[in-house]
């Protein structure tokens, strides 16, 4: 049998996961666990995390476990996917050593992911040295792994692009093939890519305060909906509506079916023609949410159960976690060698070092 392909990603242990990782990736991560055709690993991006919080340690710790859970959560299972937490993993502090020698300031500082980022935390000049390089700490992430295959919002491809690039410099430079290319699975379609907040705000995002998370009661999942920003200029209800930069619509997109129709709002067959009377005027902002409370109670309510059930045992967790990062450690081990001796700094181990050596 062909090896399998192998998968990584992951998430920085900042907060609880919301609905726009969901749809961004996690969803993605189950059905490819679930084709059993790869070898997924999934990480808790600890070190990631303290590259922008080196001053608010606990606010990680207190995160570790609510990833691990929403992981689970959502339908990802320790006998599919191996979790690993990145602090715990050596490789991952020796490849971006060598790694950063391959990449210029100029490099880092074209990153538009980075620099978007460091125009939001007002970072200026006052930039931990950390933060601006952890792009490389990403490549290393996911090479050490020698993943081929990236589920992750598109974000990130900017890492992607990185990564790729110190793979062909490194195979180049050393003279090998040790490291792959690796390249991104995006969701399915732009509407899941960026997942608007309830505001309207372009991104859902914790600082933005718009979120919906995956462990929302029935009741704050609601409330939220109900609240949801919609159309300015739809303000009686026979007014025509737009249905484009919507959030009630852009959820509807991203979450509904045919058969919710069927099931919540027989007036409709679907979207189409719902949104045909939304924008002919007629239909009130009021009816559209309480068939979107529908649709996202009928998708988050196994997720709550589920992730109920797991907060349980909070030690089965901790050693689910201990578990994975243990087989990670081995692996990315493997790689750490061969990227030694493709350098040549492994002295201790290589015949041919002493014999080379002339006085
Ligand atoms: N940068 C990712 C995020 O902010 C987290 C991450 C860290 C990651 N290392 C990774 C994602 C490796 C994919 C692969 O969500």
């Amino acid at each position: 049998m062909a090896e399998k392909k192998i998968i990584l990603t992951g998430d920085r242990p900042t907060g609880a996961l919301h609905l726009g990782h969901y749809v961004g990736s996690l969803k993605k991560r189950v059905e490819l666990q679930n084709t059993g055709l790869y070898d997924q690993f999934v990480m808790i991006a600890d070190l990631q995390a303290l590259t922008d919080n080196a001053d608010n340690p606990e606010k990680i710790r207190q995160n570790i476990l609510e990833v691990m859970l929403d992981y689970l959560a959502v339908g990802l299972t320790p006998d599919k996917t191996t979790f690993l937490v990145q602090s715990h993993i050596p490789a991952l502090y020796e490849l971006p050593m060598y790694y950063s020698n391959l990449v210029t300031m100029s490099r880092l500082e074209r990153n538009p992911t980075i620099k978007n980022e460091i125009k939001m935390r007002g970072f200026e000049r006052n930039l931990p040295v950390g933060f601006m390089t952890y792009p490389i700490s990403q490549a290393a992430d996911i090479t050490a792994f020698k993943a081929e295959l990236v589920p992750v919002g598109e974000d990130q491809l900017p890492m992607l692009e990185q990564a790729r690039e110190i793979v062909s410099s490194f195979n180049r430079i050393y003279k090998c093939d040790i490291l792959k290319e690796p390249k991104a699975v995006l969701p399915d379609n732009e509407t899941c890519n960026r997942l608007v907040g309830t505001d309207g705000n372009t991104k859902m995002s914790k600082s933005l305060g718009n979120c919906i998370y995956l462990k929302d009661d029935e009741k704050t999942l609601k409330q939220k909906i109900m609240s949801m920003y919609t159309d300015p200029t739809h303000i009686n209800v026979n007014d025509p509506g737009h249905t484009e930069n919507n959030p009630v619509f852009i959820y509807l997109e991203a979450f509904c079916n045919n058969q919710h129709f069927e099931k919540y709002f027989p007036d409709y067959k679907n979207l189409d023609e719902m949104k045909e009377h939304y924008e002919r005027g007629g239909l009130g902002d009021m009816k559209c949410k309480k068939f979107l409370n529908s649709v996202m109670q009928e998708l988050l309510a196994p997720i709550r159960t589920r992730r109920e059930e797991f907060a349980k045992d909070k030690g089965e967790l901790l050693n689910i976690l201990k578990k994975g990062t243990q087989r990670a450690i081995e692996i990315s081990n493997q790689t750490v060698s061969q990227v030694r001796n493709a350098i040549g700094i492994n002295y201790f181990n290589d015949e041919s070092f002493k014999e080379k050596f002339v006085l």
